[in-house]
């Protein structure tokens, strides 16, 4: 078999219910002068959706084949993946229990209230570096695990070498949607933090002969010490997984830190006016966290004349993080035509 098809007969769940559509943005591409499509993995599926639900259907149903109760999961207090994990133990009847880490005191809203809306068990456990918290979501399985649960821990941001598994399998369903329109795909852009998305997407790609261009827009600080050694590690480990023989290295890995601004979840040069053309141009809503980041990269490296098209914006979800009073407050004070009227 080759590891294409154990890839396509890995075991996994379907929690997106349907295949996301790719849709080429018309006005947009014109706005910017590149051939621009998008991927919604930011709708349907199970809990509002976003990128994490293809690396839970990989690795919960890992999860469930280890006879799991229980699930773990570790984030900041407005992280999708808690969100998204905790969705899925909800759909699967399991229960969950989040590690939820803060710099700062939030109100109940976005993902914060929606974890403890579909019923995870929420554990705050204040400011915390990764590792930390890592360490510390280790002691919480061990001490469920006292208790008589079989607990299935999942890293930070669900990265994995399984689940970027997900991601694989994804690139694959994309070059096949992408052909169905007549087209290749030239470069993938995405938003990128705990790099379970970029890892897949490349090992995806190697698969098929390295036909495309992944880029990610890292848009968090440090996630790792090495941050492309930790990304190139969930791909060849994934690799692995499948027998496949390809070679990954540094070079495979396209990260940039460029338009991450001041930092994570704060503005980023052009990161409103992104925003703001995506909307106005195709009606399609990105957050400032993450996909706004990509967006406001696109179009930047459109302007510099470095995207090969087709180029695909691979939208990962999060766009309800436009509710979140803070983050709603500075796009309407940054956008002048917003900022003009009078309330
Ligand atoms: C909306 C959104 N986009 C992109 C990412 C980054 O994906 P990854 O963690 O796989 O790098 C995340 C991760 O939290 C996310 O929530």
């Amino acid at each position: 078999m080759s590891a294409l098809e154990t890839l396509e007969c890995l075991p996994r769940l379907n929690l997106r219910g349907f295949v996301s559509p790719v849709q080429r943005l018309e006005r947009f591409s014109d706005a910017i002068g590149v051939e621009i499509w998008c991927k919604r993995d930011d709708i349907g599926s199970v809990g509002l959706a976003g990128n994490k639900v293809r690396k839970l259907e990989v690795e919960l149903a890992h999860a469930l084949a280890c006879g799991a109760t229980h699930l773990v999961a570790e984030g900041s207090r407005l992280s999708n993946a808690t969100r998204a994990v905790a969705a899925a133990s909800a759909a699967l009847g399991l229960k969950c229990t989040l590690l939820l880490c803060h710099d700062e005191p939030h109100e109940p809203v976005g993902n914060l209230m929606l974890d403890g809306l579909f019923g995870a068990d929420l554990r705050f456990v204040g400011d915390m570096s990764w590792t930390d918290l890592a360490r510390h979501s280790v002691d919480v399985v061990s001490e469920l695990e006292r208790s008589g649960e079989r607990v299935y821990r999942l890293p930070i941001g669900c990265a994995s070498e399984r689940s970027c598994l997900g991601f694989a399998l994804a690139y694959d369903e994309l070059r096949q949607q992408m052909r169905e329109h007549g087209r290749t795909v030239g470069t993938i852009v995405h938003a990128s933090s705990s790099g379970g998305t970029h890892a897949g997407l490349v090992l995806g790609n190697a698969l098929h002969g390295f036909e495309s261009e992944i880029r990610g827009i890292v848009v968090a600080e440090d996630v790792y010490p090495d941050v492309p050694g930790a990304y190139l590690s969930f791909a060849r480990g994934g690799a692995r997984l499948i027998d496949a023989e390809v070679e990954l290295t540094r070079d495979h890995i396209n990260v940039t830190q460029a338009y991450l601004g001041e930092g994570y979840g704060l503005p980023a040069d052009g990161i409103y006016e992104a925003i703001d053309l995506l909307a106005t141009k195709e009606g399609l809503l990105v957050d400032p966290v993450y996909s706004g980041k990509a967006i406001a990269a696109i179009i930047d490296l459109a302007a510099k004349g470095e995207l090969n098209g087709p180029v695909v914006f691979w939208h990962t979800g999060g766009y309800h993080a436009l509710f979140d009073p803070r983050y709603a407050k500075r796009i309407w004070s940054a956008l002048d035509r917003l900022a003009d009227i009078v309330l």
